[in-house]
């Protein structure tokens, strides 16, 4: 029987992490786009995954994107929509988004601010109207972000190596 440091099945299991979701610190969210923030949560470099909460203050067209991996999310607060799409995900909703699709986030003129906790795989692949490559993000562009924002507010580029695995 394994018997591990970290109490994992294998020994070689990366360590847990385990932290408020809702930082108390708002300086813990990184700016991502005006009235757009993301709070990692893990930052996983073996598979190309992450897990973040994304707040959004703002309302009308988030993004266009693809992703080629699974997305979750939970709507924690708040509601959004795809254009593609006649669902809203509003508070407790599950979302799961299928690898390959393309779709337009929009948060509704009536949400002041929306929070969802998204498990991303992959990448995310922004488009234009046209469907053309505008920009993208994956785990590193999302790690390189959070060392440059709390490396600017004080609380130093290491703090995000807690979420990186
Ligand atoms: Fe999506």
């Amino acid at each position: 029987m394994y018997k591990t440091l970290n109490g994992s099945a294998h020994p070689l299991a990366p360590a847990e992490i385990a932290v408020k979701a809702m930082p108390e610190d708002e300086r813990v969210w990184v700016p991502q786009a005006d009235n757009v923030w993301f709070r990692p949560l893990m930052l996983n470099t073996m598979v190309g995954q992450w897990c973040n909460l994304l707040r959004v203050r703002r309302s009308g067209v988030l993004s266009r994107h693809l992703h080629p991996n699974p997305v979750h999310g939970y709507v924690i607060a708040g509601k959004w929509y795809y254009l593609e799409h006649d669902w809203v995900a509003d508070t407790g909703s599950y979302v799961f988004e299928p690898p390959g699709e393309i779709h337009t986030l929009m948060v509704p003129e009536d949400c002041a601010e929306m929070i969802t906790f998204f498990n991303i795989t992959g990448s995310m692949v922004y488009l234009d109207a046209d469907n053309r490559q505008i920009g993208y993000e994956d785990v590193f562009t999302k790690i390189d972000m959070c060392r440059a924002h709390y490396d600017k507010v004080g609380l130093g580029a290491d703090y995000v190596d807690q979420f990186v695995r």
